[in-house]
């Protein structure tokens, strides 16, 4: 297994340590791990220019999976777009097709203090935001400015699915929830958007192959509502790239912090890019602060989607949570008056564990 490590900026490398570490330690006495680092983002920028080189996505296209860490830094938005360190995440999507995104979010019993929402409502929370990556008004086109015949500027984007690019995200949808609790809710807004009217109609007819799995309809604002009062009904979310954007930083916030939340993201061949929701947190960047259980977690989904080792997978997730309920805490997930340790700290007692 062939894993490009693409650590990036900021916490990136820390992090991104310390999930390579539980990699190395799952897989200890297999050879067959071989990892194969390449720059990306600024650390890119000061080598050569440019935040996403041939090279680099030439090492994410020969791997059979990629690790990434994290992209960008303040004052990046000084440069033009192309060269901004942090779209060479979005560059590396899109050379990949990467479409599908997973965000679980699980609330870990230990950490349940830490969540916004009280415990009654949130013990047990185990859900999967599907998000679709690849198209939606993030892309779509035409999009612009303009200068309305009164003199005032209007800005515009394009919202817009196809059929086949709704297709597919339904049929992970449904695999996924198949390997769940088989509850599948897709999300939109097709009381007043045309592609939302279609997706809701391609999503409902690929349902149909999945008699086994139930499927239910919500719309986006119905759909926060649920999440926040209810949030233990959810099983696998399936929405589009604006609504996913949003929805899955909602339920983040249900599970404690940022650093507690990995994520996959797949293209139609598999092959899968894993990183931790949150950036390079320029704040806490090089003082050993950052939490280390996103990325490592993230290393756990790999195992799982690219690899087919669930039994890695779970033996990773378990070690993590047998640290939480030791009582280890980073700082951004202790509560006031607990003490912390670091990144390092963290990344070896789950190795150990
Ligand atoms: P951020 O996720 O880097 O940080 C937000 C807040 O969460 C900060 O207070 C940070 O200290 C905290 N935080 C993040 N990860 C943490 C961890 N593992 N442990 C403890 N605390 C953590 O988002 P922000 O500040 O909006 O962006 C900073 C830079 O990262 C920007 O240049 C942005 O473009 C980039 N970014 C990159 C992403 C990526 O590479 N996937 C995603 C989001 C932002
Ligand atoms: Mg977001």
């Amino acid at each position: 297994m062939k894993i490009a490590v693409l650590a990036g900026d900021g916490i990136g490398p820390e992090v991104t340590a310390q999930a390579v570490i539980a990699l190395e330690t799952v897989l200890a006495g297999s050879d067959k791990l071989e990892l194969v680092y390449a720059p990306i983002g600024g650390a890119a920028v000061s080598e050569g220019g440019d935040p996403l080189p041939e090279a680099t996505l030439e090492t994410a296209r020969q791997a059979d999976a990629i690790l990434f860490g994290a992209a960008g830094m303040p004052g990046d938005e000084s440069l033009p777009y192309a060269q901004r360190p942090g779209a060479s995440l979005l560059r590396l999507r899109q050379a990949l097709g990467l479409f599908a995104n997973y965000r679980p979010a699980l609330l870990f019993p230990a950490l349940a203090q830490a969540s916004t929402l009280k415990p009654e409502v949130i013990n047990g929370l185990d859900m999967m935001i599907l998000r679709e990556l690849s198209s939606d008004v993030y892309f779509g086109e035409p999009r612009g400015e303009r200068v309305l015949p009164s003199g005032e500027r209007e800005g515009y984007n394009t919202m817009r699915y196809s059929e086949s690019e709704i297709e597919r995200i339904a049929h992970c949808a449904f695999q996924t929830a198949r390997q769940r609790r088989k509850r599948v809710c897709s999300v939109d807004k097709a009381n007043v958007l045309e592609s939302m009217l279609l997706w809701r109609d391609v999503v409902t007819r690929v349902g149909t192959q999945y008699p086994d799995v139930a499927l239910s309809h919500l719309f986006v604002d119905a759909a926060a509502m649920a999440m926040m009062r209810r949030p233990l009904d959810f099983d696998v979310i399936v929405t589009g790239n604006l609504f996913g954007d949003i929805l899955s930083d909602l339920a983040a916030m249900m599970t404690g912090s940022i650093g507690m939340l990995p994520s996959a993201s797949l293209n139609q061949k598999g092959k899968g890019l894993y990183e931790p929701v949150h950036g390079s947190a320029p704040d806490i960047a090089g003082h050993d602060l950052a939490n280390p259980i996103a990325s490592i977690l993230s290393v756990a989904m790999m195992l799982r989607y690219s690899f087919d080792m669930a039994e890695q997978a779970e033996r990773i997730e378990r070690a993590v949570s047998t640290v939480l309920e030791q009582g280890l805490r980073t700082q951004d997930i202790a509560t006031p008056g607990q003490s912390s340790v670091g990144t390092r700290a963290m990344g070896e007692a789950i190795a150990q564990a």
